[in-house]
């Protein structure tokens, strides 16, 4: 049985919670986006309140974030942003055992994968639900389209062996991301090889990005009912180590 929704922000607030640690003053830190990453956005901010991180600037993944940040205080850098991130916290969607991500759910996968790229150490909190085997199995997969021509895109994904599903809002108008764009859910069921399907999307003219974050994460904090998994990807090599539960 699925947990409720309160227990498994428990858990997400935990992660996020823990997540914050690595956080130092001085530092540059992105921002994520979603229920999970909210947390670590209070955090950040309850912690530079309270004089433990000085000199520390933030770089938001989305305008609600930016928004969340500003009322909480924290410095915020404006459009052009850092050249680097030294630590940005984040959630994600769906995770599999090397620690790739589907990430987009909320909308902000764009703006996430710039910042992601930018970043140093990219630390991704999660409850434990968002485990998976293998990427597409629990999560469809978002792909940001340019308006003008998406019936070809939808065609083209549809091609690619997805179901794509205009994103829409609960008024059920499109839902737009914060670059002026639309979003085709995918189902794609599991996906046997996600770096092919990142590169045919990625070749696409018209397709600004897709919800795969492959090789991108460095650390995974899992919130389990009992307790939290730290994971360790190394970049060079891609082997993952289990630093202890805590
Ligand atoms: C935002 O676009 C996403 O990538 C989120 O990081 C992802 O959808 C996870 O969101 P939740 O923390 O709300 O589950």
């Amino acid at each position: 049985m699925p947990a409720p929704a309160a227990a498994r922000d428990a858990l997400k607030k935990a992660a996020a919670i823990h997540a914050v640690r690595f956080v130092e003053p001085g530092m540059t830190v992105g921002l994520g986006t979603g229920s999970t990453a909210i947390h670590a956005v209070r955090e950040i901010a309850r912690r530079y309140e309270a004089g433990e991180l000085p000199g520390i600037t933030t770089f938001a993944t989305s305008a609600e974030v930016a928004r969340t940040a500003r009322e909480a205080g924290l410095p915020l850098l404006d459009q052009a942003g850092p050249a680097l991130i030294d630590l940005t916290i984040d959630g994600a969607d769906e995770v599999d055992p090397q620690l790739n991500l589907i990430k987009g759910g909320g909308g902000a996968l764009f703006h996430e994968k710039i910042v992601a790229q930018a970043t140093k150490r990219q630390i991704i909190i999660v409850d434990e639900a968002k485990m998976s085997p293998q990427l597409g199995t629990r999560h469809s997969l978002p792909v940001e389209v340019v308006p003008f021509g998406a019936e070809s895109q939808r065609l083209f994904l549809e091609q690619l062996g997805g179901r794509p599903v205009l994103r829409v809002k609960e008024d059920r108008t499109a839902f737009i991301t914060d670059e002026g764009n639309i979003i085709y859910d995918c189902t794609f069921g599991p996906i046997a090889d996600p770096g092919e399907l990142a590169a045919e999307l990625r070749a696409r003219t018209g397709i600004v990005e897709h919800g795969l974050f492959l090789g991108m994460t460095h650390d995974l904090i899992i919130g389990t009912p009992s307790g939290l998994r730290h994971l360790q990807r190394n970049p060079l090599t891609g082997e993952i180590r289990d630093l202890a539960s805590v």
